[in-house]
């Protein structure tokens, strides 16, 4: 009983300390000045809601929406809006665009663009450091983060890092930074000041780990494994791996939510459209699954707690929606419509002070567009199967497969019957599936087309059939 009072001190402080989520238990009530941020790849827009009353406020434009003008050679705009970040006074936000290579720092009162900054090839997630200035960006291409001036703009730092760095996350007391990586099956623990690696907790379960997320505790990470359906999770008072979990193909991003004082991880899985809820008592203690919460959408990626831990909001990639679960019954009780192609959601609390409005600079690119799915099952090819999205971007609509557990080595063609063709299939496109497992299975990720679709072709009618005799002609 002695300990009891120094315990709770020490929780109170670090709970004051923390007004963003993940946060312990005593943080305050979703605000009217919280916003939650969506960073939609193929709108090339960032959505703003208000959590408090469900409203989408609008979308913040970072280039112009797929397929449009961003092809022109000219173009200097910024393309796939991507992983996002904030700084801990909640008055920044950091967006990647992945294929410009473009970090993006945007003030959240007013949504104004503050700085951008090309970094170094393929970043993916950045994160401000808790100086709410500094922003470490994972840059994939290479085997460094680049440390960049939020404010001014320009990259001021590089550390030296395992190959493929995907995310930076920093501890509760900014200190430490944590890189995971695409390219290695490793924990990079970083000392912030000194800018170096300081450790590394090897033995993950798989060298491709796109995102990860600490807990409010910073006690404890769960770097997930997309590729290969796992996620490990990781120790960070003992620096080991705990266990890799076998979590489901197409396994996106964690995060956590405290409820009567445990901790829960919650864990989206594109391929089974579910977001996944385990139970972990201590940082040494392996997880126990409690229950799946069946998304409204299809194929959910980013999501984010309320700092009450009292809700999880969901972004589903292939629904341009966002769903709000309640954490206490796993019931979502609210959707809300997005721009398209949802990849990180953050939730960004006390972004907008009282006494203003936060819609400026707002406009609603990627809002409100069609969007189908269908999944199908490919004939006489064990469990090889697809799905299928199709969305309106731009006067076109964007067409694109997953194939999943498809046979190595086979062409596959798609095709539809359009509605004037008298029941003709129409060839739609060719793909390959890439990755083969050691079963000999491969997965075709995104293949992506673009057509007039809607309309013209009935999307019940899409078939997927292997080309059993196609041979790759050899061009000379
Ligand atoms: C960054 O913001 C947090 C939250 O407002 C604050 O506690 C911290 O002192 C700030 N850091 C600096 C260096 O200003
Ligand atoms: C995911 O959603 C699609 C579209 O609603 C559905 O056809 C498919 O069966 C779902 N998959 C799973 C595993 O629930
Ligand atoms: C879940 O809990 C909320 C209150 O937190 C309540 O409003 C809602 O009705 C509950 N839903 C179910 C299905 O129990
Ligand atoms: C929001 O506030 C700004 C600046 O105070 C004002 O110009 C704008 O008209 C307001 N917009 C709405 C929708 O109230
Ligand atoms: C299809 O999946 C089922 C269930 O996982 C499995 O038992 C079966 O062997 C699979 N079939 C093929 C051809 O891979
Ligand atoms: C594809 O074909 C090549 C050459 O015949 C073979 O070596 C390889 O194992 C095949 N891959 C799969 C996944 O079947």
């Amino acid at each position: 009983m002695r300990l009891l009072p120094i315990v709770f001190l020490f929780s109170a402080e670090v709970a004051l300390a923390q007004i963003q989520a993940p946060a312990l238990p005593g943080a305050p009530a979703i605000s009217s000045s919280d916003r939650i941020y969506t960073g939609d790849q193929t709108s090339n827009t960032i959505t703003v809601i208000k959590p408090s009353t469900y409203e989408v406020l609008g979308t913040i434009t970072l280039g112009e929406g797929r397929l449009s003008n961003l092809l022109n050679p000219q173009y200097i705009k910024s393309v796939d809006s991507h992983g996002l970040g904030f700084s801990r006074d909640g008055k920044y936000i950091n967006s990647i665009s992945v294929t410009t290579n473009t970090l993006t720092v945007i003030k959240t009162l007013d949504n104004s663009i503050v700085s951008q900054t090309y970094v170094d090839r393929a970043p993916h997630e950045g994160f401000f450091s808790a100086d709410n200035r500094t922003v470490w960006v994972a840059t994939r291409g290479t085997n460094y983060v680049d440390i960049v001036d939020g404010i001014a703009g320009g990259i001021i730092g590089r550390v030296l890092c395992a190959p493929g760095p995907s995310k930076v996350l920093f501890s509760p007391d900014g200190a430490t930074a944590y890189v995971n990586h695409i390219r290695s099956a490793t924990l990079d623990i970083i000392d912030v000041k000194a800018h170096k690696v300081v450790h590394q907790i090897t033995g993950l379960g798989d060298i491709f780990s796109s995102d990860m997320m600490m807990n409010a505790q910073g006690t404890i990470i769960w770097a997930a494994h997309k590729l290969a359906g796992k996620t490990s999770i990781l120790d960070l008072e003992t620096r080991t791996v705990v266990t890799v979990l076998e979590t489901g193909a197409e396994t996106n991003h964690p995060n956590f939510a405290i409820v009567n004082d445990i901790t829960y991880a919650w864990l989206t899985v594109a391929s089974t459209n579910e977001t996944k809820v385990y139970r972990q008592d201590s940082p040494s203690s392996i997880p126990v699954y409690i229950t799946a919460v069946r998304s409204s959408g299809i194929e959910p990626h980013g999501l984010w707690p309320s700092p009450d831990n009292t809700r999880m909001y969901v972004v589903n990639e292939h629904s341009d929606t966002v769903d709000v679960i309640d954490t206490a019954n796993y019931t979502i009780i609210h959707t809300m419509r997005v721009g398209q192609e949802g990849q990180a959601l953050v939730y960004v609390a006390g972004a907008v002070p009282s006494g203003h409005n936060g819609t400026q600079n707002l406009g609603v690119q990627g809002l409100g567009h069609r969007v189908e799915n269908r999944v199908f099952s490919i004939e006489g090819h064990g469990n090889a199967s697809t799905l299928l999205t199709v969305r309106n971007v731009n006067g076109l609509e964007m067409i694109q497969f997953i194939g999943r557990k498809l046979n190595g080595n086979t062409t596959y063609l798609a095709s539809a019957s359009c509605y004037e063709c008298n029941g003709a299939q129409i060839p739609l496109l060719e793909f390959k599936g890439v990755n083969p497992n050691p079963m000999g299975c491969t997965t075709a990720g995104q293949v992506l087309g673009f057509t007039k679709f809607f309309d013209v072709y009935d999307i019940n009618s899409v078939t997927v059939r292997p080309l059993e005799n196609k041979v790759d002609r050899k061009v000379d």
